[in-house]
């Protein structure tokens, strides 16, 4: 099969880091200037994954534990791997997906407590060679992030009670977890200071992606992976 011409970005971060708003915004710009552009989620993104969406957002799988659960998320991207993102990238476009294999690694792995092994075993057959070329991590102290993401569901609700900040403990080693990714994969990992105003945040990510696609312009044969 010919290799792929398009370009694979995933959106990873915590509550509250504008992620939608920072998909859009980049979805526009591309978009303005010539290219064609697919924005995506996950969970979700296909028919069949965005049925598994619904039974693990609704928390129909929790009972049947964790590993259930990562098993679902990882049927949930191969169908949307499959149908949508690889079919996209054979014909040249931007994906823009929010969220991807990483939150798995996080959610599932790390505060999931399932084994790094497994985890990986799960991706290996998900995304079946279909990696990011570029992965921004939108990074915000889990605090701000969870304030935010509160503000928007009810603008006039109180401080953290005790539940909230248990959960604060558990977003901020999710934080910690997506920071480490980053570490390990400097390559495709891009860190962006979340805590910034939409604009600058737009700025930086909009040089980061057009570095990016100069960079496949000079070397169209170096992203052979998603070409099967
Ligand atoms: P979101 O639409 O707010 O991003 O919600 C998706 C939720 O699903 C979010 O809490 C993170 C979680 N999630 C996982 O736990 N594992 C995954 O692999 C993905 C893609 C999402």
């Amino acid at each position: 099969m010919a290799e792929t011409t398009g370009l694979f970005v995933s959106f990873e971060g915590g509550e509250g880091a504008g992620k939608s708003t920072q998909i859009r915004r980049l979805a526009d710009r591309l978009r303005g200037l010539g290219h064609e552009v697919l924005v995506t989620r996950e969970p979700g993104g296909s028919p069949g994954a965005e049925a598994v969406r619904h039974v693990l957002l609704s928390g129909a799988a929790e009972m049947f534990g964790t590993r259930m659960e990562a098993i679902l998320f990882a049927a949930a991207r191969n169908d949307h791997v499959e149908e949508v993102i690889r079919p996209a990238l054979m014909r040249g476009v931007i994906v823009l997906c929010d969220r991807f294999m990483d939150s798995s690694r996080v959610y599932q792995g790390v505060t999931g407590n399932l084994a790094p092994e497994f985890i990986e075993a799960l991706q290996r057959v998900a995304v079946d060679g279909v990696v990011p070329d570029c992965t921004l991590i939108l990074d915000i102290p889990a605090a701000i992030g969870l304030e935010r993401a509160r503000k928007r569901a009810l603008p006039t609700a109180a401080g953290p009670d005790r539940f909230e900040k248990e959960e604060m403990q558990t977003h901020e080693k999710r934080r910690e977890a997506f920071l480490d990714i980053a570490a390990r994969d400097p390559d495709r990992c891009h860190v962006v200071d979340a805590r910034r105003s939409e604009d600058d945040i737009a700025g930086e990510i909009a040089d980061i992606i057009d570095e990016r696609l100069a960079r496949e312009a000079d070397m169209p044969a170096a992203r052979p992976e998603a070409a099967r």
